[in-house]
């Protein structure tokens, strides 16, 4: 989606209706911004965003997403992500650290907020290394990344295989209070799978890539959850098994949460069918039965949270056919338009949920309290088109990477709008 942005000093937003999940709140209502800050009314020369039939909400958060700054420029930069994660209707993501060098050192997490700084389109939390360059053998400064603004630890891109290394990560996160973001993969045993191992990837002949992967570290981790009290949060979770384990372990009072990302709602494994290399990704598409599960860990509140996983690669990479090419699509000016699709057109949910899914839900994760929607608050908000048809065309994109399956779907809701403080980005 294209952006258009621009600072105002004072904004009148008139005829949305106010959906606020956290607060409980839902009703129609002008909102005047003076200054950044909300206000009980806007002076005449206000800049007027009409919102007639829109929503207003808290603005948008997306808890996983790939910025590849520094070190992978030629796939994305803070700049263009963070221009993507505004057109898609963002106000808030955390980036993940398999960058080069790997943001596992204060200096590169500085890095990061000073660009995202410049760059203005999107707040950004950065997710620290869990291990040093992230290869699972020695733990990262906790207490350091945390001085230097880290939301959260991961080593996303893999996961942490070795027990002894996790039980101490564990043990460091239970110390500082901090979040676990795991990726779970034991590539000991999904090596070699490209696609979800099942009828699909036996008919058209590609490796198949062992679910068991995935549910057997959230087991252990879930283990060493119990054992350790340390904050534990499943990345792009995918199975129907991985979900009824962090259901169990919800219901046990266990600190343990999960996301799901956007695509693992609104496709299958059968669209690897054509082997095109834009339905590759880690963790792989799954079976309808899994798809399902995805969408009931939404409804019953196993899963917290929707996220994107944002994963730039350039055209050459993903030409290279679905062997070698990297995993990994980009989401963030497609996510609410398919969790949309997912939950609302499907009958199995409505906006204010989908809103929650996108605020309240990554909020909590996270332990950010953002500013509640009322005079004297900050500005911090997202204007969303409910009724908005669209058709993904890469053309208008503001993320560097075009490699999405979905070029071509028509989307029925789309974001209109963040406002941060002074700052208005447009998406056109
Ligand atoms: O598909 C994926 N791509 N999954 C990941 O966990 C990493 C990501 C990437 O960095 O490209």
């Amino acid at each position: 989606m294209a952006l258009e942005t621009a600072r105002h000093n004072a904004v009148l937003i008139r005829g949305a209706r106010i959906v606020d999940p956290a607060a409980g709140r839902s009703e129609s209502a002008d909102v005047a911004i003076v200054d950044g800050l909300i206000a009980r009314a806007a002076p005449t020369s206000a800049y007027v965003i009409e919102a007639d039939g829109m929503i207003l909400c808290p603005g948008l958060v997306d808890m996983h997403v790939h910025l590849r700054e520094p070190g992978h420029e030629t796939k994305e930069t803070i700049a263009t992500g963070t221009a993507a994660a505004a057109a898609g209707g963002f106000t808030f993501v955390a980036c993940m650290p398999n960058t080069t060098p790997v943001l596992d050192n204060p200096d590169t997490l500085k890095l990061v907020h000073d660009r995202s700084r410049e760059a203005d389109r999107c707040g950004v939390g950065p997710v620290a290394a869990i291990t040093v360059n992230r290869e699972g053998r020695e733990l990262t400064d906790f207490a350091a990344l945390l001085e230097a603004g880290a939301v959260a630890f991961s080593d996303d891109g893999s996961g942490v295989e070795d027990d002894e290394v996790m039980r101490a990560a564990f043990q460091r996160a239970k110390t500082h209070d901090a979040l676990l973001i795991q990726h779970c993969e034991y590539k000991s045993i999904s090596a070699g799978g490209v696609m979800h191992l099942g009828d699909v990837s036996r008919r058209i002949g590609l490796p198949g890539l062992d679910p068991r992967s995935e549910e057997a570290m959230i087991e252990r981790d879930i283990a060493l959850c119990r054992e350790t009290g340390g904050r534990y949060h499943v990345a792009h979770i995918s199975t129907a098994k991985a979900i009824h384990m962090v259901r169990e372990a919800k219901a046990e009072g266990l600190p343990v949460t999960a996301e799901v990302c956007t695509h693992h709602l609104v496709l299958t494994d059968e669209a690897c069918g054509d082997a095109d290399p834009n339905t590759k990704m880690h963790p792989p598409l799954r079976p309808m039965g899994d798809v399902d599960a995805c969408r009931a860990g939404l409804l019953d509140a196993t899963i917290d949270c929707i996220v994107t996983d944002h994963a730039p690669h350039r055209a050459e990479e993903k030409a290279a056919g679905f062997l070698a090419a990297p995993p990994g699509i980009v989401g963030l000016e497609t996510a609410v338009g398919l969790a949309a699709r997912a939950m609302i057109e499907t009958g199995l949910a409505d906006w204010p949920a989908v809103i929650r899914w996108f605020t309240a839900g990554p909020n909590r994760v996270l332990g950010r309290t953002p500013p509640p929607i009322e005079p004297g608050s900050p500005a911090d908000l997202t204007i969303i088109d409910t009724s908005r048809r669209w058709t993904v065309t890469p053309g208008t994109m503001s993320s560097k990477g075009r490699n999405t399956p979905f070029i071509g779907w028509e989307l029925i809701g789309r974001p209109s709008c963040t406002v941060r403080r002074h700052q208005i980005a447009l998406c056109r």
